[in-house]
């Protein structure tokens, strides 16, 4: 009988200690969720230091460059008047999602030009198929396709849609980001509307 007791006694010793490892967890981890938005407000450094500037003031016409930032590749490429006007004529048929409802990027960025500004794409370059980096199309210039994935040959055109029947199911992503003066883009890590 007893021994029943002191049995059942430990048990409940264990459980009480659990239950307290548990909530302690619980309360540490909302302590987190609060505290984050208190930091950003307290240090406006916060974000700023994963954003990046990158100096687009040398990149011709038809001309792309590529940056690393946060772990993955962004391709910023400057877009000729004509490829502007045949992006501007593109249509569901030929693209799988001319209008970039099921894609992601940042609000400003729903548009036939996939950009802030119509004359610079900012992309990501992972291939939204299995994530392999695509290329720009060497030989593009007055074609519909403007990068290309060498993994499973999805082809993208110059606002990142992805065209019809292809692996892919998505346009390629677009980050966040903004233009500075001097000829800057800059990165930015938050998302914008
Ligand atoms: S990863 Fe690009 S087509 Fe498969």
């Amino acid at each position: 009988m007893t021994n029943l007791y002191k049995k059942k006694h430990s048990e409940t010793v264990t459980r009480r200690a659990m239950l307290g490892a548990v909530v302690k967890i619980l309360t540490l981890l909302g302590l987190g969720f609060v505290a984050v938005p208190f930091i950003k407000f307290l240090l406006p450094g916060f974000e700023d230091d994963l954003s990046m500037d990158i100096d687009i003031s040398e990149l011709g016409i038809n001309e792309s460059m590529q940056v690393e930032w946060l772990g993955r590749r962004i391709i910023i490429y400057r877009r000729a008047e004509e490829i502007l006007n045949n992006l501007k004529e593109s249509a569901d048929g030929v693209l799988q999602d001319a209008n970039s409802m099921q894609s992601r990027q940042p609000g400003f960025a729903k548009n036939p030009f996939r950009s802030k500004r119509p004359e610079y794409l900012v992309v990501y370059t992972n291939c939204t198929h299995l994530g392999c980096e695509i290329a720009v199309n060497p030989d593009a210039q007055q074609s519909l396709i403007g990068f290309l994935c060498p993994c499973h040959q999805s082809n993208y055109d110059y606002s990142g849609r992805v065209l019809s029947d292809q692996p892919a199911p998505y346009n390629l992503e677009i980050p966040n980001y903004t233009f500075v003066a001097g000829g800057i883009v800059r990165l930015l890590p938050s998302q914008s509307a």
